[in-house]
């Protein structure tokens, strides 16, 4: 019988575990493996396509990630301490949102294509060559365990605006 899921609420904005580096994951045990799974749950459960394990407040390098589309089979993929290794020179832009900015949405331009170096589940290494939506995810969600969020790479004014609004929230809620 497997261990139930459990879905885990979420870091938000201004936390400053959000600005955090993470720790590799030393070792895919059984730990590792119950902090991925519920790392999908929650992942899905929000609904989103992209989660790091310090926006559960785990400062470990693991992120999960499923870009499949609404109604078709998922693809859940789930990676340890990820390393971009290459990335391409053209870019591209996508709007982008994030489970820790709720409703905040703005268009980031990166790497259109990135390979990536990572352990899966299995504790094997894998090598992944990521272009499209797969490609943006994994730079967000790597930046991430990096302490790096999307809003970093948007104006300085927009990013101001919405920490502000974040930080105002937040202090309404004590
Ligand atoms: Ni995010």
């Amino acid at each position: 019988m497997g261990s139930a899921m459990t879905i885990k609420p979420l870091i938000i904005l201004p936390d400053p575990l959000l600005r955090e580096v993470s720790k590799p994951v030393e070792r895919i045990d059984s730990d590792a493996l119950k902090l991925a799974d519920d790392m999908l749950e929650t992942m899905y459960d929000a609904p989103g396509i992209g989660l790091a394990a310090i926006q559960i407040g785990v400062p470990r390098r693991l992120l999960v990630i499923d870009v499949s589309k609404e109604g078709e089979e998922k693809t859940p993929l789930v990676v340890f301490n990820p390393v971009i290794v290459s990335s391409s020179d053209a870019r591209s832009t996508y709007e982008e949102g994030c489970l820790s900015i709720p409703d905040y949405y703005a268009e980031v331009e990166r790497p259109a294509a990135v390979t990536v170096n990572y352990v899966d589940r299995a504790g094997k290494e894998q090598v992944l060559e990521a272009d499209g939506l797969l490609a943006t995810c994994l730079q967000h969600e790597i930046d991430h365990l990096n302490g790096v969020l999307f809003i970093d790479h948007i104006s300085r004014l927009k990013r101001d605006m919405v920490i502000r609004k974040f930080t105002k929230a937040a202090k309404g809620k004590l």
